[in-house]
């Protein structure tokens, strides 16, 4: 398809009005002339990776504006008189959320953190919901169990037993609004118990931190080598509560060892502490069967969080808190105290995705398309940026790249914008200053013939002679 160079904030919301903004844009700065015809609203929205409601409904305003024209049979072109309306007057600060008028357009997006969201099994998950809503019952449209409907608790609890031979029953699980709600409720609780210090890994998740802190506790970092986490570091910082990520660390792709499991679950015992499983990733895993949670060699100790934002979308906010019996208890008193519990037409919407064997065909059909594409980025890093080194095992949904010595991250992350690929660096992910810099690469939403063609754009940003 045509590259429109449109770019949006996904996290600003109404993608129509924003990718109407972008067509807008284009059409009077010229770079989308007169007549030229516009791709179908299916393709388009297939490569921004929206609904094609989104671009339907952007489609409309504009023909509604007379910036395009639709003939029946012609398809969709920019009007006649497109190019010679004034432009709008300067966008009105605080309001307009969109990006810069001179920030570069980005044409293949590699910051991680959403799966493939163009993906989402749409149809599956209407049908999961009109179920939900055939099944229920007058009284079930009533205020919830707070800790979660009892049939998706049932299928999680059977789920996480069967797949990450978590240790697991309904009554240990509480459904939540992912894994950021279940973390703030579970450290506050253990806050209230006397856990005033939490260690986390460094590096971590910079999406973590500030709710953490937001909880109440103060955060001390845990160094991560090629086992994972360090046990003997941690066992100095005094913490008695640990956030670990041992399926898939993020972000250096790191899995923990069978030593360092044993270690940790010793530690916890030792010290009387807790640990708290981010399952990150876990579905994912390319190059053996996924190891199970740590949960499951000692559910008095550890507690599993998880949640459906990479195996289906971040927008379904479902995801669940595996804990002993009396912390289940407080975080559903809590959620009764709180907010009186989530959404129940999407929970038995889950429910009924697990147990009608749905979700994990979705989950495998996913894996296939995710390896193919890992394996892609993995090559085309080694054939356009030489001296780079991939971190981390073959799974999840991004890569940790080590950039060679005298490479600077930002001028990396820079030169990659320039030629239209949003990159991460790995720098704010760490606590101190990183021991080298480095890239996190998101591949999920990317086919391997644009991973390609995006890292060649890279390689030739940043290293002279390359051809891109
Ligand atoms: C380390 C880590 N775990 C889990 C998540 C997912 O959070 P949630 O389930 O709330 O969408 C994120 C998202 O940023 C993350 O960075």
């Amino acid at each position: 398809m045509t590259d429109l160079h449109l770019h949006f904030d996904r996290a600003a919301g109404r993608m129509s009005g924003q990718v109407a903004a972008g067509l807008r844009a284009a059409i009077r700065g010229g770079r989308l002339a007169a007549g030229s015809r516009l791709p179908s609203s299916r393709d388009l929205a297939r490569d921004l990776g929206v609904s094609r409601g989104v671009v339907v409904a952007a489609y409309e305003q504009l023909l509604a504006e007379g910036f395009l024209v639709a003939r029946r049979g012609d398809g969709t072109r920019v009007g006649p008189m497109a190019a010679t309306q004034n432009p709008l007057p300067e966008s009105r600060p605080g309001r307009d959320r969109r990006p810069a008028r001179d920030a570069p357009p980005v044409s293949y997006d590699l910051r991680p953190g959403v799966p493939d969201l163009a993906a989402f099994p749409r149809e599956r998950w209407s049908s999961s919901i009109r179920a939900a809503l055939r099944a229920l019952q007058y009284d079930e449209l009533g205020y919830p169990d707070p800790a979660g409907a009892p049939v998706l608790r049932a299928e999680l609890a059977g789920q996480l037993g069967r797949v990450r031979a978590a240790h697991v029953t309904p009554e240990r699980v509480v459904v939540t609004q992912g894994v950021a709600h279940g973390l703030a409720i579970v450290v506050r609780l253990l806050a209230e118990d006397g856990h005033r210090r939490l260690a986390v890994e460094d590096p971590a998740s910079v999406h973590q931190v500030p709710l953490l802190e937001e909880a109440g506790v103060e955060l001390v970092r845990v160094p991560v080598d090629g086992q994972g986490v360090d046990v003997t570091a941690l066992d100095r910082t005094g913490a008695r509560a640990v956030l670990v990520t041992p399926a898939h660390q993020y972000p250096t792709g790191v899995v923990l060892s069978a030593r360092r499991r044993a270690e940790l679950v010793s530690w916890a015992r030792a010290v009387d502490g807790i640990v708290i499983e981010d399952d990150y990733d876990a579905e994912f895993r390319y190059d053996r069967e996924p190891v199970g949670c740590l949960q499951g060699i000692a559910p008095d100790r550890v507690v599993l969080t998880g949640s459906v934002s990479k195996s289906l979308a971040p927008a379904l906010r479902l995801g669940w808190v595996v804990a002993p019996r009396p912390l289940a208890e407080r975080v559903r008193a809590y959620r009764a105290g709180t907010d009186l519990g989530g959404p129940v037409i999407e929970q038995h919407a889950l429910a009924e995705l697990i147990a009608s064997g749905s979700y994990d065909r979705h989950l495998r059909v996913m894996r296939r398309q995710y390896r193919l594409r890992r394996d892609a980025l993995v090559e085309a890093v080694r054939a356009h940026l030489p001296g780079c080194r991939v971190h981390g095992v073959s799974a999840g949904l991004h890569v940790y790249v080590e950039l060679p010595v005298g490479m600077r991250e930002q001028s990396v992350v820079e030169a990659a914008g320039r030629m239209g690929v949003a990159v991460d660096g790995a720098g704010p992910l760490w606590w101190g200053p990183a021991p080298s810099a480095a890239l996190v690469l998101g591949y999920a939403a990317l086919s391997p013939a644009r991973l390609a063609r995006a890292m060649a754009l890279v390689g030739s940003a940043v290293t002279p002679g390359s051809d891109g």
